[in-house]
């Protein structure tokens, strides 16, 4: 065989791609790991960022130490334990038949058609073992996504201390802006609830009245992305609502937090 025969080419282009794809499934499976731990690592950064409790440069493992996650059952409204909220995957759990709830589309807010029958909750307790803070997970349709996020709750379980989305897939500089810093700094002290119970959160289409009794219940909507602005005002609804944590919530204020 000559030096330039094609079969010569041929046969050293073979090797290179073998070892390339090799090389680059080794590197796929090597770095798995560390992708899933990065994944955990950023989803406990939102948690602690929606609860505002986030401080640079500070270990996140150590500052998780102070949130409790438990598992909460919807269909009982309570906690519960039938699996390890540590390991549960709620998104897993949102497609087996055995942990599936279908919603029924017209309770559909947030346009997800399945969801989990449990949901991984974050307590945050005070010194004295009272609940301070209340971190749920929320996710429904954007335009193009399904966007994933926390709100935390105030030791009344109406008021937002903060809220955060930590994986979506919107426009970046359109419906991305939920990410903005400065759309999320309207979040902390809006009320989910009015006085008779009713779920009241939403994010409007323009900006709102400050001078309005209703502000309160009230963020501003994005400009240029109208569609992701109502898909957050409604998982929102959905999640805070009686298809959702509702029923919970009020349970939860009735009982307090059983050890
Ligand atoms: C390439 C492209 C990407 C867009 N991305 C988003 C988006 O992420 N979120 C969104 O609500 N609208 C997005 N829009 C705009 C929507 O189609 C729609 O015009 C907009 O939500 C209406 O909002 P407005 O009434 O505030 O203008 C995008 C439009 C284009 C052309």
């Amino acid at each position: 065989m000559s030096r330039d025969s094609t079969a010569k080419v041929l046969t050293v282009a073979f090797l290179l791609c073998l070892i390339c794809s090799i090389l680059v499934s080794a590197a796929a499976v090597g770095l798995n790991s560390r992708q899933e731990q990065n994944k955990i690592q950023e989803k406990r950064k939102n948690i602690l960022q929606a609860a505002g409790l986030y401080e640079e440069g500070r270990p996140i493992e150590a500052q998780f130490e102070k949130i409790q996650p438990r598992l909460v059952d919807l269909q009982q409204d309570a906690f519960s334990r039938d699996f390890d909220p540590i390991t549960f995957d709620s998104r897993a759990a949102a497609r087996d038949p055995e942990t599936r709830y279908r919603i029924p589309p017209e309770q559909d807010l947030a346009k997800i058609k399945s969801r989990s029958r449990y949901k991984v909750v974050y307590l945050v307790m005070n010194n004295d073992g009272d609940l301070q803070q209340l971190i749920l997970p929320v996710h429904g349709k954007g335009l193009w996504s399904t966007m994933y996020g926390f709100i935390a709750l105030a030791d009344d379980l109406s008021t937002i201390n903060g809220f955060a989305f930590y994986e979506h897939g919107e426009t970046p500089g359109l419906g991305g802006e939920i990410d903005n810093p400065a759309w999320k700094k309207q979040w902390p002290g809006k009320k989910v609830y009015g006085p008779s119970g009713e779920t009241r959160i939403d994010v409007l289409k323009g900006t709102v009245d400050r001078a309005s009794a209703n502000a309160v219940y009230q963020v501003d909507g994005l400009a240029g992305a109208t569609l992701t602005a109502r898909g957050v005002g409604n998982l929102l609804r959905y999640w805070m609502g009686e298809d959702g944590y509702k029923p919970f919530l009020e349970k939860l204020k009735e009982e307090g937090v059983k050890p």
